[in-house]
């Protein structure tokens, strides 16, 4: 048929749609310019792998679904089978659907059948995008695919794969993972993993022969699941290094794969992971990938945040209001639910500025530790004799919003509803799943228990229009979640969204939090309903500064919640000063969780010196573009975000232990304009960190004057911070 050629951005795509089998990926990476249809001939020719000894007569074909008729001997695209047979496929090309692939922004080879706007959904290729649809049978597999492909503005590619059963009988599907060439220059592999309290942390290696698999079993995203799967070129940093990075936008049990082949090919991928029989397609049933997020960079780490972090920003639901500084009183109060001390945590909150007060778990029904009550979503008449409406008024009335936590999916077997309807739940028959925080899930792929969740939650709001805001958790894995003796998790995954999506259709002001025990829901499917996540239950600035930093390369700052603990940290015991709390928690969505109520005068006033800080840097810290600094001092970490006109920025440095060298060196910031001025100095709005003394450098505190270029090649010398403290810099453009 054609050679295609999708351009957006600085990114470019390229597909030998020739046929007659699926399209071969020629190129994922950097715009290589408006070729035309010779060039792109001759490019698709020039890059089909050479035929090698003891091997297949003809080239493999790496297409978005690897093979074996195609030549791939690795991971199949594709896994399945009816009754044992058509269990391999050789899907034959059958058509291009082509939208909105312009002079400018793309180009068609030769002669393709051009139609109006496809028919996606889920925001996948949103106007402005580049999109494709692949169109594929295998008639005696009695198979079809369908495989849209959008390169949005920014240079964001989405991938998704539908599969559908033309046969007579029914087709089980073991795997579907869409998949992405990425080239032998890229070196070295770095994910994420995490644990509660742990979230995010990087792991990086050489990217060797064989496959990295992440699994995540979990039933939900997962704490340790990797936000994103990123492979660059030999010592790829935040700065500087060419990589490309996939993620899976999916809320249940999930898999993202980097494959180097023997043979020399790579590839980067990720879909849903599905159980025995999860997926039974009758004839003429169809099953849909999660969408795989590819992003590709010349810049590094910071360039790919950048693609991401403008395309979640751009989505018609982004959240565009100044976000509400929060108090969360989960640390402050836990189940000691009492609406005086609660009324007067809410007044503190308000002379501190807080904008948002979330009342945390222990609301409802029964619900006086967490053994008990999960399931009963009705305020509990002991505690709250008058309900919730007094605490909610008395919240209002000072101007709050007011915000609460709520857990749908799950039930306490001590619980009303556990007692009327034992049998709600996602078990395999005759067991109960092990007990996790004495819970378990309920099964919302049956109508009646969807029917109830929706039911009570859309009665609580509607009962109480003063919520505008609900803190959504979920707090334990799925085990042997089993759905009417079937596996459930898939079928579980698409009735949660379905929820969520049900109750913002009817609530459309309320905005929502993923919480998941901390971080353990954070990823693209989830966020396309929710409003921000809470990146971790540890609110130890020191663990925190790397929970978020990772946490940001998928998300921009405003969408990750940051809040400022007790001196004494709850979950790790460390002590940390207020000014390296509260410099930790200001680069995000920020807030506080800590019992305000019995905090000296002089912490109250410095903390509502901070979150002044926080209101006025909002509109650079939410919009800007994030920056993190590959200082050469391990100990010495500095992240920024730079307002998009270049005029003001925003610098945290963090000191997070001692060094071998007894000064620290000088910060380099980079992002900003290297032909403008720009004064750079401390924040004068907060106390300074208490070791700036007498041999701080002479720029401090005053500031100083440089251009854009100096402050990213030379730098600033920075003052000999003690472990644990932070300085926040402000940069202003000065003409
Ligand atoms: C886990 C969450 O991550 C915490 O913030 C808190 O809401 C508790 N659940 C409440 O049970």
């Amino acid at each position: 048929m054609t050679i295609l050629h999708l351009r957006r951005a600085r990114t470019s795509l390229v597909l030998d749609a020739r046929g007659p089998g699926l399209p071969r990926v020629v190129h994922w990476g950097g715009d290589i310019g408006d070729l035309d249809d010779d060039g792109l001939r001759q490019l698709a020719d020039a890059t089909v792998p050479p035929g090698v000894p003891s091997s297949f007569d003809e080239p493999t074909v790496l297409s978005l679904l690897p093979e074996a008729s195609a030549g791939w001997s690795g991971r199949p695209g594709l896994a399945g089978h009816r009754d044992g047979r058509d269990w391999s496929t050789s899907f034959r090309l059958d058509g291009l659907d082509v939208d909105d692939i312009r002079p400018d922004t793309g180009r068609v080879a030769t002669d393709v059948k051009v139609v109006g706007v496809l028919e996606t959904d889920g925001g996948h290729g949103e106007p402005g995008s580049a999109r494709l649809t692949v169109r594929a049978s295998d008639p005696a597999a009695g198979l079809a695919l369908s495989i849209e492909i959008a390169l949005d503005p920014y240079g964001l590619l989405t991938i998704r794969h539908t599969l559908r059963n033309d046969g007579d009988t029914a087709y089980e599907l073991r795997e579907l993972t869409p998949v992405l060439p990425v080239p032998a220059v890229a070196t070295e592999l770095l994910d994420l993993t995490g644990r509660w309290c742990r979230e995010r942390s990087p792991q990086r290696h050489a990217w060797q022969q064989g496959s990295w698999v992440r699994e995540g079993r979990h039933g939900r995203t997962g704490h340790d699941a990797t936000l994103l799967l990123v492979a660059g070129t030999a010592g790829f940093g935040f700065g500087h290094g060419e990589i490309w990075a996939v993620h899976t936008a999916w809320s249940g049990d999930h898999v993202t794969v980097a494959e180097r082949r023997p043979t020399g090919e790579s590839t980067l991928g990720g879909g849903e992971l599905l159980a025995p029989g999860e997926i039974r397609l009758g004839p003429g049933e169809s099953y849909d990938t999660p969408l795989l997020y590819a992003v590709w960079s010349d810049a590094g780490l910071d360039g790919l945040s950048d693609v991401l972090h403008t395309h979640l920003r751009a989505r018609p639901g982004h959240p565009r209001s100044p976000r509400p500084v929060t108090l969360n009183v989960w640390e402050a109060v836990y189940f000691d639910h009492d609406l005086d001390r609660l009324r007067s945590l809410a007044d503190r909150a308000w002379e501190i500025g807080v904008e948002r007060f979330v009342l945390d778990d222990g609301w409802f029904r029964g619900r006086r530790d967490d053994t008990a009550g999960l399931g009963d979503w009705y305020v509990d008449e002991g505690v709250w004799p008058n309900g919730l409406q007094p605490l909610i008024d008395h919240v209002t009335g000072r101007g709050l919003e007011f915000g609460l936590w709520v857990e749908p999916e799950m039930v306490n077997p001590d619980s009303d509803l556990f007692r009327a309807h034992p049998d709600w739940l996602l078990a395999v028959p005759g067991r109960l799943p092990p007990s996790w925080r004495s819970q378990q899930v309920l099964d919302l792929g049956r109508p009646e228990v969807y029917d109830y969740l929706l039911e009570r939650f859309d009665a609580l709001l509607t009962e109480h229009p003063g919520i505008s805001y609900l803190k959504w958790d979920q707090n334990r894995d799925l085990t042997e979640a089993g759905h009417h003796g079937r596996p459930g998790v898939h079928e579980q995954t698409l009735a949660v969204y379905r929820l969520f999506d049900e109750l913002r259709r009817r609530h459309p002001t309320v905005e929502i939090e993923s919480c998941s025990s901390g971080g353990a829901r954070v990823d693209l499917a989830i966020l396309s309903r929710t409003d921000r996540v809470w990146a971790s239950d540890c609110n130890d600035a020191l663990e925190r500064l790397s929970i978020q930093r990772w946490t940001g390369l998928l998300l921009p700052p405003e969408l990750i919640g940051t809040h400022v603990g007790p001196e004494r940290s709850h979950t790790t015991n460390r002590v940390h000063d207020l000014g390296f709390r509260a410099a930790t928690a200001l680069f995000g969505h920020n807030g506080i969780e800590w019992d305000i109520a019995s905090i000296s005068a002089a912490e109250q006033t410095e903390l509502a010196a901070w979150v002044g800080l926080h209101k006025r840097l909002r509109p650079v810290l939410h919009n800007g573009r994030v920056v993190r600094v590959d200082h050469p001092d391990p100990a010495v970490w500095a992240h920024g975000v730079v307002n998009h006109d270049g005029s003001r920025a925003v610098y945290g440095v963090a000191r997070l232990a001692t060094s071998a060298a007894q000064v620290p060196g000088v910060l380099r910031l980079p992002g900003l304009d290297p032909g403008r001025r720009y004064l750079v100095r401390p924040v004068s709005d907060v106390p300074p960190p208490a070791t700036i003394d007498r041999s701080a450098p002479g720029w401090l505190p005053a500031g100083v004057t440089l251009s854009g270029a100096a402050l990213a090649r030379v730098g600033v010398q920075l003052p000999a911070l003690h472990p644990e403290q932070s300085l926040v810099l402000e940069v202003i453009e000065v003409g």
